[in-house]
Parts: C-alpha cells; structure tokens; sequence
C-alpha cells in the first residue's frame, strides 16, 4: 500500500477541518514556512509560425509551482494558457529558458527520460477522456494496468478508494453514457489520481457544470491537494472558483504574467487588464478581436478603401 493510501484510509470528505492555528495561538515572530517548488519555468520563451507569421506565444515567463498549493492560470482566450500547460507536462519545448521538476533541470530530456518524469504526473481534461466502451472501473484501473504490475485484487482495491475520494463508490460497473457530466468529471480525477501522482494538471476542471457541481469540483481539487500533498495546476476560466480554490493565481496577457498573486490580492490589484478580467468587460486593453492588424487599414492595403 502507497503512503498516500494510507492517507486515504483516514480520509474522511464530511469531517472538520482541523482548527486553524490564529494569531493568538501562532507563535510570536515565528517566520511563515516556505513552501518547497515542485516545478519552475525560468524565462521560458515559446514563438510559432514563419516571417510574417511568426507570434511570440510565450515571452520571458517565469513561475513556480509550490508543493502542495493549488495554482490556477487565468487569462482572456488565446493569451497563452494551453501553451504553458503543454510546456510543463513536456509536450512543448521551450525556444529558449529552463524547466525544472523537483529540482532537476528537464529542458533537454528525450522522450524516454520525460515518460519517467511524466509518471509524478496526472492529468484530468476538459473533455473528461473517458474511454466510452470501458466501464467507470476499467477506466480508473487504466493507468494502473498500464503503468505497474500490481494484481488484480490491488487494482480493484485501488480503483475503489479513489472513487471513493471522489464520492462515487459503487458506480464501478456503470459507461460514461450513464454519468452526468458532473461525474464524468469526478471520474477523471479519480482517474488522474490513480498512480499517486505528484503533480496534477486540470484543463478547465468546471467548465461545462452547474455551479453546485463546480462546488463539489473545488472541493475535492483542494482535497486531493492539501490531504495528499499534490501539487495542483488549474487553467480555468471560473473565475469565482479559482478564488476558491487557489492559493496563487497567475494571470496571462499576450504571453506574458501580469499578475501573480494571492485571490485577495486580485482583488484588489489596480491594473486595468486584471480589472476589466474580474469585471467580464467586454471594453478594455485586453481587446475582443484577436487581429494585430487595424481592420481599417487591412482593408486599405486590399484596395477596399
Ligand atoms: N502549435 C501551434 N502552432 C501555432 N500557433 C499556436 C500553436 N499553439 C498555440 N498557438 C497560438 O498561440 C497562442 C496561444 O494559444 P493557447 O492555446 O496557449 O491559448 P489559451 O490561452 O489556451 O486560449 P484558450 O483560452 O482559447 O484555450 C494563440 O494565438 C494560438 O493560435
Ligand atoms: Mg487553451
């Protein structure tokens, strides 16, 4: 049994949180311990395309993503979040900068040394991915069967305390045409958690769901993290859940951060792309129409006008 098992078998979803320690109770001048990084990007730099085509997508981005915290990337449609995502399981190389996973430099791994690094990680996608033949069991039993050579018994073991993490116990035997998107979604996590991952990356966990199911989503991605000591990446657009849910949230504009910081102080930042995000304008710097180039003129230089 893995040592976040063991976790499990105390794990109750309904119980109190332990009492938090206050100000009155917290030691005087006793310094804020710091979280260990799990995973940095240092000046990574991505660009596509050729000549005239070719976008800067990622510029001189710099983040680090501590062990058991929950960090959400935000930011407006094309800004770059996917791109980050794809850099940190390793499906990108960056153009120029660095990754590092727990300490260790993999920028220059081959495909062989990033299928083990990828084995610290879990994913859960927008889409749920849940093989639509394969029962709700087989489907959370998959990486386990893939990856290792536990027996049968362990498996289902397994595959049962990690439904039951994510409350749906019993539903083994039931197709992903018999869920409702809600569940879906649970059972990726499930599924994402399978190996007893290090690290997991959720690509917009709530979107698509009613806000009592967003709820139920939150709560178990802070579960899983603070419980099992995961370290979380949320890109998502929610952006009530993500002031929920993490502890830093890192906002991209054109490829760039430019807000890194805790929920309160989103809140309260006074930069106006921040801003006009929190609002949902629809009018601000961050601007609706993804062309670089002036319509105006783009219908000059055609003779239009
Ligand atoms: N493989 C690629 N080839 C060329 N351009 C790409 C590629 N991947 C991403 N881009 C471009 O990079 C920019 C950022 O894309 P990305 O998918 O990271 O945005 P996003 O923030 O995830 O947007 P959304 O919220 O719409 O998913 C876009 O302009 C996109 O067209
Ligand atoms: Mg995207």
């Amino acid at each position: 049994m893995t040592e976040a098992d063991k976790n499990l078998m105390y794990f109750n979803p309904d119980e109190e949180e332990s009492p938090k320690q206050t100000a009155a109770t917290a030691p005087k001048d006793a310094p804020e311990p710091k979280p260990e990084i799990m995973m940095e990007l240092r000046d990574v730099s991505k660009a596509f395309g050729e000549g005239d085509q070719r976008i800067m997508v990622l510029e001189g981005f710099n983040a680090t993503f501590e062990k058991g915290q929950v960090t959400s990337i935000m930011g407006g449609s094309g800004s770059g979040k996917s791109t980050v995502l794809k850099h940190m399981i390793g499906a990108y190389k960056p153009d120029s900068g660095k990754i590092f996973v727990d300490g260790e430099d993999i920028t220059g791994f081959n495909q062989k040394q990033m299928d083990t690094v990828r084995k610290k990680f879990g994913f859960m996608f927008q889409s749920g991915a849940l093989f639509q033949s394969m029962s709700v069991e087989e489907n959370v039993a998959l990486p386990l069967r893939e990856h290792t050579d536990l027996n049968e018994t362990t498996i289902k073991i397994m595959v049962k305390l990690k439904l039951e993490m994510v409350g749906l116990r019993g539903c083994e035997h039931l197709k992903p045409a018999q869920l409702s998107g809600g569940m879906i979604k649970r059972i990726a996590l499930a599924r994402a958690i399978a190996l007893d991952p290090k690290m997991v990356f959720y690509d917009e966990p709530s979107a698509g769901l009613d806000p009592i199911s967003i709820g139920v989503i939150d709560k178990l991605i802070v579960d899983l993290t603070k419980k099992m000591g995961i370290t979380a990446v949320v890109v998502t657009h929610e952006l009530p859940s993500a002031m929920r849910i993490s502890d830093k949230i890192i906002m991209l504009f054109k490829g760039k951060i430019v807000f890194e910081g805790s929920p309160e102080e989103i809140r309260t930042s006074d930069d106006p792309r921040v801003i006009q995000f929190i609002n949902g304008s629809p009018d601000g710097p961050i601007p609706f129409s993804k062309s670089q180039v002036d319509l105006g003129e783009e219908l000059k230089q055609m003779n239009f006008l």
